[in-house]
């Protein structure tokens, strides 16, 4: 059940060119939030920025009654929001959207594209903690080294982290859909692809070339869809994707759907 609040900010950091890691206060979410939900972040209290910004819920900790968020700079909002100053007070909407679902796998692989991998720690370290031992693996792509997120973070809570930039400046050159084949080629391998799930959050384009890998090989594979959303509570209909069931709002039928529902358009 998602709640608004005024929250106060904890820290917040540049962890790379344009992006930005905020901790907030919020006791309440910090319990009730599921990996791959959202929350829906007011920048200001001027009517411009008029629109609340989605951001996907990057790790939680009910110890310290906190969340985090990672977001990138990409235009007048997410410009103000980086200048939010610690102990100042964010309106926050959430938890929201449709979470991953945890199932009986043995083998989770999460693949992530971009600021796409910032909703997979709190997947990854959510696996780990579970009753049932699996090995887990990540696959983290991006433009460049620099922009690789949180790679220490994430190996603590997987087996194997597999980089993949598009320069070539850190890990394979190329991208994550090919480090993917490798690894179902070489490691995970056909006798294991039954128990295997494939959890993915990135641009369009890799989850397609995903999802279609994942059918060629009858690998499960649930993919957290990339939006552009408005009120994020499923009212005003700007969030629509195509599905083989028709159309479904990404905000609070999705984001997270399995592979097979999307009808994928090149
Ligand atoms: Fe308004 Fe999804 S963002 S219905």
């Amino acid at each position: 059940m998602p709640i608004q609040e005024k929250r106060r900010i904890l820290e917040h950091q540049q962890i790379a060119p344009q992006q930005y890691k905020l901790t907030i206060s919020s006791p309440y979410i910090s319990a009730n939030a599921q990996p791959g939900q959202f929350v829906q972040v007011r920048i200001s209290s001027e009517f411009d920025p008029l629109l609340r910004r989605p951001l996907s819920i990057h790790r939680h900790s009910i110890k310290h009654k906190s969340f985090e968020l990672l977001y990138e700079v990409i235009g007048k909002g997410t410009e103000l929001l980086s200048q939010a100053s610690v102990g100042s007070e964010l309106d926050i909407l959430g938890p929201l959207g449709k979470s991953f679902m945890i199932n009986q796998s043995e083998v989770a692989i999460l693949v992530g594209g971009g600021m796409g991998s910032a909703p997979l720690l709190m997947l990854a370290e959510t696996l780990k903690a579970g009753p049932k031992k699996k090995a887990i693996y990540v696959i983290l792509g991006a433009k460049t080294k620099e922009r690789i997120i949180e790679e220490n973070i994430f190996r603590e809570a997987a087996n194997e982290v597999v980089i993949a930039t598009d320069d070539g400046s850190y890990g394979q050159h190329g991208f994550v859909s090919d480090v993917l084949i490798n690894l179902l080629e070489n490691v995970v391998t056909p006798n294991h692809y039954s128990q295997t799930t494939i959890y993915a959050c990135g641009p369009h384009v890799m989850l397609h070339a995903i999802a279609d890998l994942t059918f060629q090989k009858q690998i499960a594979c649930q993919v957290s869809m990339e939006q552009k959303m408005a009120c994020g509570i499923g009212t005003c209909l700007g969030c629509v994707i195509k599905t083989r069931s028709g159309y479904k709002k990404v905000c609070d039928e999705g984001p997270v759907f399995d592979a097979k529902e999307i009808e994928w358009q090149v």
